[in-house]
């Protein structure tokens, strides 16, 4: 156990996909794994370990942001040993040619600060997928024929962004999108030596204030948790 995490130390897999909602964490457990079970609700922040083709697999909420992703990834790398971890999540398309539902695999995630900013000072740290996993994902994806982009992403601290120049200089230096918590987690990876990745569906548009219908994000977000499944164990 740890300050926010309920499972016993065994009760953690080695391989960690993290959305930010935790009921996405319910539903990809009971839709993709066998014998899913529940490991950690403490602040209602849903984990559950079970099996995916015969690998052990936890899906473990992150909650929203990078504080909050920064405290369950900690404790996952830190108190659990998980080496694997996939962030699954949504982001706001930002480049025209990035359509609704596309996919982008984040090989890298700019951020203006992040809960490691404290530690870097003036070095601006360049967070990075790691390259196993981004790969995997890339073939996964192109297997099952999703749009998918690969490059550079955002992860903002805020949702209702007061900036519009920021998000301005992104799209001018190719962004593809923004959502709010890989650069963290990159970060986390780098400095424990884990190999993590983040694997999005578009479910806004920046430009074009197009949204993925509700009824639709199952189907995306199921095909970004098979993608992420099948990079981990490739
Ligand atoms: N901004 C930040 N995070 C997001 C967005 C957005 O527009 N869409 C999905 N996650």
């Amino acid at each position: 156990m740890t300050v926010h995490i309920g499972a016993k130390p065994d009760d953690i897999a080695e391989t960690v996909l993290m959305p930010g909602d935790p009921y996405r964490a319910k539903w990809a457990a009971e839709t993709f794994l066998d014998d899913a079970k529940l490991v950690n609700e403490v602040r209602g922040m849903l984990g559950f370990t079970g099996t995916w083709k015969g690998n052990r697999v936890t899906i473990q909420g992150s909650g929203m942001g990078m504080p909050s992703l920064s405290i369950y990834a900690n404790e996952l790398m830190m108190e659990y040993n998980a080496q694997t971890l996939i962030r699954i999540g949504s982001c706001g398309g930002m480049q025209p040619h990035v359509g609704i539902r596309d996919v982008i695999i984040a090989m890298t995630a700019t951020t203006i600060t992040s809960p490691s900013s404290g530690i870097f000072k003036e070095v601006n740290f360049a967070p990075c997928a790691d390259w196993s996993l981004l790969n995997a994902a890339v073939n996964a994806a192109a297997s099952k024929g999703s749009k998918t982009h690969v490059g550079g992403i955002y992860s903002s601290d805020v949702f209702y962004a007061e900036r519009p120049d920021l998000d301005e200089q992104m799209v001018r230096h190719g962004i593809l999108g923004v959502e709010m918590e890989a650069a963290e987690l990159y970060m986390l990876a780098a400095r424990h030596k884990r190999r993590a990745l983040a694997v999005l569906t578009v479910s806004d548009h920046l430009q074009t204030g197009e949204a993925l219908p509700s009824e639709d994000r199952e189907k995306t977000f199921g095909d970004m948790v098979e993608i992420a499944l099948e990079a981990a164990f490739a």
